[in-house]
């Protein structure tokens, strides 16, 4: 089948890498012409695991190419909107890269096409998009699809393959047919459903699934206030089949640009229709105070009480920028208001991450740090090392490489066993456990 994708972010990039790999000839649209020359010359704009060889082994084989011009959708038959919407200041979505890119297509398409919104939307935008498209096509030249995007960073190639469900919301016989057919070879459940349920289906599973994080941080603080620990106290939750054991892992906090976008576009959306959206603002207040919880601890610890716990004079070394391990993506990176708050303190900082540190120094708060070649030259020196992303390779430090410059260790990502720590003999703090 022909297809184009517009727009080649992390969702769009994937998408037509992917649907190019299910033997499909795929066009991928962006109007940065800077990107889409890097990507025919086999650069990638983002890190994901296998991304790189799935593009470069699909445009050898003649099944991907990229283009700038919208007008290279005709031809194909089903046309996915991959498009931006980054959050305005009061969290509600801009949709302006969607609607110009829903008058692009109308002004551009020669023949009938299923126009897939996968970009996530508030809901009611298909409806609107629709109309757009009216003013400027035919009804019968084009039909609109819901089909939400599940793919998680880091692992994005992985999870297009693997799909717990394929949502399609639409109201045509026609798009369905065209959708499964895409999607037939991923041998994957099919969820038909009218577009505003689509449309909620993301909303509300990216909602849920920060909702359950920040449950378990906030589980976190009660078990160490009472000596209750929380890997436990949410192994025994999850293990309750309508609950589930995943998305259970207490830390610093989620970050990343979908579960914070996400939520506060839910927010706005529910504000709009004069919803109380008190339960999805408390998500996001503990997943804020999570980052600065953690922080206090470090402040509490090494900060000199006779100066307000100025952290001046010592050097704390961050391990982990990134929002989550996989990734390079430094967006809401639970780091850097952990790095701010110390800053704050005056404490000096050097930080490292095995993929981030480009991304990261394009940050006007952390410009002013250290960046490490490595764990072990972030570590010289200091009076504290952090843990705020859980690389595997922190997992595998040499401990008493650690110990030779500093014996605290604070964990948000619970790397570490307290009980080993202790039998290190390190002032090891971590989250929702007993400090060693
Ligand atoms: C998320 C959703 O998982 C995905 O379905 C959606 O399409 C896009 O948003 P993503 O943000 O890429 O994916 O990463 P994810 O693995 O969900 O992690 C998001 C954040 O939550 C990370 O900062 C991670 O560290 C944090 N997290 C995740 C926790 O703190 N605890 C957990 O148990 C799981």
């Amino acid at each position: 089948m022909k297809v184009a994708v517009i727009g080649t972010g992390y969702v769009g990039l994937v998408q037509a890498a992917c649907l190019a790999d299910l033997n499909n000839e795929v066009v991928a649209i962006d109007n940065d012409s800077k990107k889409i020359k890097k990507l025919k010359q086999g650069i990638m704009p983002i890190y994901e695991a296998g991304l790189e060889d799935l593009v470069t082994r699909n445009v050898t084989e003649g099944r991907l190419k990229f283009q700038t011009e919208i007008n290279q959708i005709n031809g194909s038959e089903a046309i996915f909107i991959c498009v931006g919407t980054p959050p305005e200041p009061n969290g509600k979505p801009n949709l302006d890269y969607v609607e110009n890119v829903a008058k692009q297509i109308g002004d551009n398409l020669k023949h009938y096409a299923v126009i897939v919104e996968k970009s996530t939307v508030p809901v009611r935008t298909a409806d609107w998009m629709k109309l757009i498209l009216r003013n400027k096509l035919a009804s019968s030249d084009f039909d609109i699809a819901v089909n939400p995007e599940f793919l998680r960073e880091g692992t994005a190639v992985k999870d297009f393959y693997n799909p717990d469900r394929i949502v399609i919301g639409t109201d045509s016989e026609k798009a369905v047919g065209i959708l499964t057919k895409l999607y037939k070879p991923l041998n994957s459940q099919f969820l038909h459903t009218d577009m505003e349920s689509a449309e909620l289906i993301k909303h509300g599973s990216n909602a849920f699934l920060a909702m359950k994080i920040s449950y378990a941080n906030l589980i976190s603080r009660l078990c160490e206030k009472t000596g209750a620990d929380i890997q436990t106290v949410m192994k025994g939750i999850g293990l309750d089949k309508r609950i589930g054991e995943d998305f259970f892992k207490a830390g610093i906090g989620y970050g990343g640009f979908c579960f914070p976008k996400d939520l506060g576009a839910f927010v706005s959306v529910l504000e709009e229709y004069d919803i109380d959206a008190s339960l999805l603002k408390s998500v996001a207040k503990i997943n804020e105070d999570q980052v600065q919880y953690f922080a206090g601890k470090i402040v509490e610890k090494l900060g000199n009480p006779e100066k307000y716990y100025s952290l001046e004079g010592k050097k704390i070394a961050i391990l982990g920028l990134a929002f989550k391990p996989g990734t390079d993506d430094m967006r809401l990176a639970p780091s850097i208001p952990l790095i701010e708050q110390l800053k704050s303190y005056n404490a000096s900082i050097s930080a490292y991450d095995p993929k981030a540190i480009e991304n990261a120094k394009k940050i006007d708060s952390l410009k002013d740090i250290y960046f490490a070649k490595d764990s072990y030259d972030a570590i010289k020196n200091s009076n504290a090392v952090v843990i705020a992303t859980e690389w595997p390779e922190f997992s595998k430090l040499d401990l008493s490489k650690i110990k030779e410059h500093t014996n605290y260790i604070f964990d948000g990502r619970n790397i570490f066993s307290p009980e080993r720590m202790k039998a290190l003999k390190f002032n090891y703090y971590s989250i929702g456990r007993k400090p060693a």
